[in-house]
């Protein structure tokens, strides 16, 4: 049955009207509390409380019925026992009510998902959305609408909160309080069984009021569509995200080297990192984040500048730089020239720049005016010990200045205080007022780093191209092969096949056939090219090399024959009842930098690609990155740089360097086959030797695996 189209977000974020469904004037009930917060916190729209027994609730006129509510109503939250909540989503279809937000719990929770898919399903084909079930509700800042149970008090701001654990997210609304971030949007999304993170996300994106989107997250859904919206959306406003279950996937059945690498939360990490999604390791670290990305500019470039008068707190920093990619300024004659005035002899001028434990506030001044009128620093990390020859008066007036002109030149910049009582009073006050300064050094350079990473997002996508894709030439030969396999009730492809779909789709192999006699034997090595190897083909002889059948390294036709000649009088000496079929001639493979590619259609994600150190190892050393298809050159080259062995394509000891674009190449190649085969469910290239800059890479072996479902 054709659905109806689904009703714009604006009606849940902005309903003209809202229905409390279970409002009870009983001080107890959570139906009671939402009301209660509605009311209180000045919902523009009509509020129509629905309850059986009518009368009057919070000074209201209460329904007994929402159908005898006599204007339209767009939204309804829904607090009845679990039991009722059907029969409640019913009424509201009858009334045409947009969105129902389900707060009751006892759902797909705890395990009745039957009963959740059902009342879904009504409601959708009936043309109203769910939110929840198993939810505290929604605040919405542009309709002054506190449609929760949770506190009372929401300061209104820029940043939207997406939540899909009811206690952490109510606790996060008193932490938004306490921490003075201002909410544009808190939405509960519980099951999630209708609306989504990505429906929200469009919505929020979209919406002027929300600067920055944060989402807590236990688990994904649907993948594929949140890796689309989130790549579009982080172009727009940074996205930061806080994920339980860093084992969650672990279980999943490995049926490749890709498969078990890839049942961790590494892949979520890629992927969230290849959307420009910024993951926070701790909800504090994403409360930090939030709060530094909304009240601070966009730095202008990457060269920070660490100012501190301390020797060792600026070693930390230095470190906090590395782990959090934040680039220090290191042109030494500029930063001497810059800094020389503010810098005692026994200082350095050199980043960190050490204004030394002698410094006053007013040599901090003039370091940090150093670097604010220097074009070439874009942003600054301030540390402070305290000392007993500093003016600790002044601290916080210093910092708040300082603070106010790197704002308003658009530089952010980030302090760290270390001290006593009173370092930490000063703090404190800080805090409340926005300054971003922090106890602890890692703190204020991890948030300068969130900085960072969106700036880079920004610059590196703004030219976005799609990778090249393939003309379709092929496609149907690759889709022969997969029917032939499956007619043959297979779910992996033989040695050959697999050879001859990674042929058709670009990927260099081994080129090898089977010579019947001599002459054909010199002749197909002519063709394939010197040098080869030969196997004798036998189903008699198993092991071929004792049965001196194997020649390798041949460099021309004299030794073809004479290996031909040798192979076939070995075989017969050694195997005397064999029949022998002919001889096998290869490409004799030559030694490279052996990278494994791995690709699969993932149950969460879709078509995922994971590149690593290819060989024996790879599952003991793990050293591999993830990615989402499609994917764009940019981001495969910023995939195989994330790789620990990345230096080795680079060359090492003298080594010429790699061909990292026919790496590149291979990589979009497997792409093109498991974006268009949908049967493949893996495929594995392992090893693929890539050659010196300009010589190619060889896909040496080659594992495709299809769907078990497709097979049956
Ligand atoms: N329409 C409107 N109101 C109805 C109704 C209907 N069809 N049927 C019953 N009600 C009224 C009840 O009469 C009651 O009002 P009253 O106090 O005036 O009698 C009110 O709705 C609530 O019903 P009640 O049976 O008292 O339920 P409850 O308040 O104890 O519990 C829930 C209801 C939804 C709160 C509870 O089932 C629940 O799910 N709690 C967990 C919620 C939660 O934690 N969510 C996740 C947060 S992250």
């Amino acid at each position: 049955m054709k659905q109806p189209p689904s009703p714009d977000l604006r009606y849940l974020f902005e309903p003209r009207s809202l229905a409390v469904i279970g409002a009870s004037a009983d001080e107890r009930k959570i139906g009671h509390s939402i009301l209660k917060n509605i009311i209180d916190g000045g919902f523009k729209g009509e509020i129509y409380p629905v309850n059986p027994r009518g009368g009057s609730i919070l000074g209201l006129q209460a329904y007994p019925d929402i159908g005898e509510i006599p204007g339209v109503v767009d939204a309804a939250s829904i607090a009845v026992p679990a039991d009722l909540v059907f029969d409640a989503v019913k009424d509201c279809v009858r009334k045409d009510v947009k969105f129902g937000m389900i707060i009751t719990s006892g759902f797909s929770e705890i395990g009745k998902t039957a009963e959740e898919r059902e009342i879904v399903g009504y409601a959708n084909s009936n043309g109203m959305r769910i939110l929840g079930p198993n939810i505290f509700g929604l605040y919405s800042s542009v309709a002054s609408l506190n449609a929760t149970f949770g506190p009372g008090r929401i300061s209104p701001g820029n940043v939207a909160i997406i939540t899909q654990s009811g206690a952490l997210g109510l606790a996060m609304i008193g932490k938004t309080a306490v921490e003075n971030i201002g909410v544009s949007a808190i939405v509960s999304i519980g099951n999630k069984a209708d609306v989504d993170e990505s429906d929200l996300l469009q919505y929020l994106v979209a919406q002027t009021r929300t600067q920055i989107i944060m989402m807590y997250m236990e688990g994904v859904k649907k993948g594929e569509r949140l890796i689309k919206i989130l790549m579009d959306s982080t172009k727009k406003k940074p996205i930061v995200i806080i994920k339980s279950g860093r084992s969650e996937r672990g279980a999943i059945a490995a049926a490749s080297h890709t498969g078990s690498l890839a049942g961790s939360d590494k892949v979520f990490d890629n992927l969230m990192r290849q959307c420009g999604a910024l993951r926070a390791e701790s909800i504090e670290e994403g409360f930090n984040w939030c709060k530094y990305l909304a009240n601070n500019p966009v730095p202008g470039g990457e060269e920070t500048v660490i100012i501190t008068n301390g020797g060792g707190i600026g070693v930390l920093a230095a470190d906090a730089c590395e782990k959090y990619s934040v680039k220090l300024f290191d042109d030494n004659m500029r930063l001497r020239e810059t800094f020389s005035i503010a810098t005692p002899d026994f200082g350095s001028t050199r980043n960190p720049v050490d204004i030394t434990g002698q410094a006053t506030s007013r040599d901090y001044d003039s370091a940090f005016n150093a670097a604010l009128y220097d074009p070439h620093i874009n942003s600054a990390i301030g540390l402070y010990c305290e000392t007993a020859v500093f003016d600790a008066a002044n601290l916080e007036h210093l910092v708040v200045e300082t603070y106010e002109s790197f704002l308003e030149s658009r530089k952010p910049i980030v302090f760290s205080l270390f001290g006593g009582e009173g370092t930490e009073v000063t703090l404190r006050s800080l805090a409340k007022q926005g300054v971003p300064a922090y106890g602890d050094v890692y703190e204020a350079v991890s948030s300068l780093g969130a900085m960072y990473s969106y700036y880079r997002n920004i610059i590196e996508r703004a030219g976005e191209m799609p990778a090249d894709s393939m003309d379709m030439k092929g496609l149907s030969d690759m889709q022969s092969i997969i029917s032939n396999v499956l007619k043959n009730d297979r779910n992996f492809l033989l040695a050959q096949e697999a050879h001859d779909l990674m042929s058709i789709a670009g990927i260099r192999m081994p080129q090898s056939a089977t010579a019947r006699n001599l002459d054909e034997a010199t002749v197909l090595a002519e063709r394939i090219g010197y040098p080869v190897v030969m196997k004798v083909v036998s189903r008699d002889i198993i092991h071929k090399s004792d049965a001196g059948g194997v020649a390798l390294d041949l460099e021309n036709r004299g030794e073809v024959i004479d290996a031909y000649q040798a192979i076939m009088r070995n075989s017969r000496a050694n195997v005397p009842n064999a029949v022998i079929e002919g001889v096998e001639i290869a490409e004799m493979i030559k030694e490279g930098t052996e990278i494994i590619i791995g690709a699969r259609r993932d149950r969460t994600f879709g078509p995922i690609v994971m590149v690593g150190l290819g060989g024996i190892y790879v599952e003991v050393l793990k050293d591999v990155s993830f990615r989402a298809f499609p994917l764009e050159r940019q981001e495969i080259m910023n995939m195989i740089k994330e790789i620990r062995s990345y230096a080795l394509l680079l060359g090492v000891r003298g080594e010429e360097p790699r061909d990292i674009d026919a790496l590149i190449e291979t990589i979009i190649k497997v792409g093109y086959v498991i974006i268009n085969c949908r049967e493949i469910s893996d495929i594995e290239v392992n090893p693929l030797m890539v050659y010196e800059q300009g010589r190619g890479a060889m896909a040496v072996d080659a594992r495709i695996l299809l769907e078990k479902s497709e097979v049956r």
